[in-house]
């Protein structure tokens, strides 16, 4: 298991030609404005507020890196669907992001993050649908799980998952909360799991 607790700020990029080269694998999180994404990231790597949480939405326009250890950058995408952002602000995010993944880069696992409280965004289904047909390795964490009961909380999962079973039916799916911790260690093990076989390959 990789060690999460040393992990430093190494750049943001506003536009594609900005992003930077690097050798190290990359595990890159993806996820609408406010799902909860800043707050996932901080509690994946112990910190308070490393990645900032914010109460107004959709205020990180950029992509920002975190190297983890020697081991990984953590990839931080901004947050997509936030009404009040301008068209020309959304083009921007779209080359920035496009322009990203079209880079010859080490993708080891991408992080799709949903709010477990509501159906997936269609957003969050072009994301999905984008991950699929890329084949690009990725996972799907449930955020806000503490805001559900125990009932909520199982008729959700299955809601989502079969939402997502349009897309694919074998995505790991882990309900998450970042007030309670719940679903951390198993994160955790999974992002170090394709670290691990990213370098074996
Ligand atoms: P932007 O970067 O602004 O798009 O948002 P984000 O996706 O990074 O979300 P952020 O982590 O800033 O969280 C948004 C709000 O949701 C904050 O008020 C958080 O405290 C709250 N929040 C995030 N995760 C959880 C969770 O698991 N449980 C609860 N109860 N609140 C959460
Ligand atoms: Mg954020």
């Amino acid at each position: 298991m990789l060690n999460f607790n040393q992990a430093d700020f190494i750049g943001a990029a506003g536009l594609s030609k900005q992003l930077f080269k690097s050798e190290l694998p990359e595990v890159v999180f993806s996820g609408r404005s406010n799902v909860g994404k800043s707050s996932l990231i901080n509690k994946l790597l112990n910190r308070k507020s490393l990645a900032r949480v914010s109460a107004t939405p959709g205020k990180t326009g950029t992509i920002n890196f975190f190297k983890v250890g020697n081991a990984f950058n953590l990839v931080d995408l901004p947050g997509y669907g936030y009404a009040k952002v301008s068209d020309k602000e959304k083009m921007r995010w779209a080359e920035l992001v496009e322009g990203y993944f079209a880079q010859d880069r080490k993708f080891a696992l991408v992080v799709q993050i949903v709010d477990m409280r509501h159906k997936a965004t269609a957003d969050d289904m072009h994301m999905i649908s984008f991950l699929e047909d890329s084949g690009l390795p990725y996972i799907i964490v449930l955020t806000k799980k503490d805001k559900l009961n125990k009932t909520e909380q199982t008729k959700q999962l299955e809601a989502l998952k079969l939402q997502v079973s349009e897309i694919s039916d074998d995505v790991e799916m882990f309900p998450f909360s970042a007030l309670k911790g719940d679903g951390v260690e198993e994160i955790r093990q999974t992002v170090s799991d394709y670290i691990e076989n990213f370098d074996v390959e």
